[in-house]
């Protein structure tokens, strides 16, 4: 393994000004010096169509290619209407195809959920779990990162303002470092 893990952060939310790719980068900025997280972006993916599986677009090609390179996947995932974003979930259905090349399989992954409001994107958080079992990724389960209120967390400069947010963020990529080189394939 790894000295440094190589972690892809996948967030769910295209909108410029976005409080989960924030938060995101806020979190990144508590990694142990043994992990890196990038954030890939997801906004250039076609909608993903069957038809294509034998001649993929070339964002779908190089999204799947940096997914494979990737040591671990974290989702930060946004919650629409009690559920993941589309476009989340169009990211997931191009990277698990074509059937049997999935490179999500047996990568080890982690989910943080993002919203301004109280319940934290629980709802969303708990969808894309169920898409991770079928994808047979070995998903964190403790500590939970469900963040709820978002804006109160962050400061001006974009940092996690929260002490107890930043321990537990702390805490959450200390785990997830340790479940990383627990889980990884071979
Ligand atoms: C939302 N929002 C929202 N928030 C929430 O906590 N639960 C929900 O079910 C929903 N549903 C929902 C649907 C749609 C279509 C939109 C556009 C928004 C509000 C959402 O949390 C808010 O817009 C966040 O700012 C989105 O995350 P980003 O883009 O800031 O990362």
């Amino acid at each position: 393994m790894a000295d440094t893990l190589d972690v892809v952060a996948v967030v769910g939310s295209l909108r410029r000004e976005s409080f989960t790719r924030r938060f995101t980068q806020a979190l990144g900025a508590l990694a142990p010096p043994s992990l890196k997280l990038e954030i890939v972006g997801i906004g250039d993916l076609p909608l993903y169509n069957q038809d294509d599986d034998d001649n993929s677009p070339a964002a779908s090609e190089a999204f799947r290619a940096r997914i494979k390179r990737a040591h671990a996947v974290l989702f930060a995932t946004p919650e629409y209407n009690r559920s993941l974003p589309g476009p989340l979930k169009n990211a997931i259905d191009i990277g698990s195809r074509p059937a049997g090349k999935s490179v999500w399989a047996g990568k080890p992954a982690a989910v943080v959920s993002v919203s301004p409001y109280a319940m934290g994107g629980f709802g969303a958080n708990h969808h894309l779990r169920q898409a991770l079992v079928y994808l047979d990724m070995p998903t964190l389960q403790q500590p939970e990162l469900y963040v709820a209120r978002v804006e109160s967390l962050l400061d001006a400069s974009g940092k996690i303002a929260n002490a107890d947010t930043k321990d537990l963020g702390t805490k959450f990529l200390k785990a997830f470092d340790a479940w990383i080189r627990r889980n990884a394939p071979g």
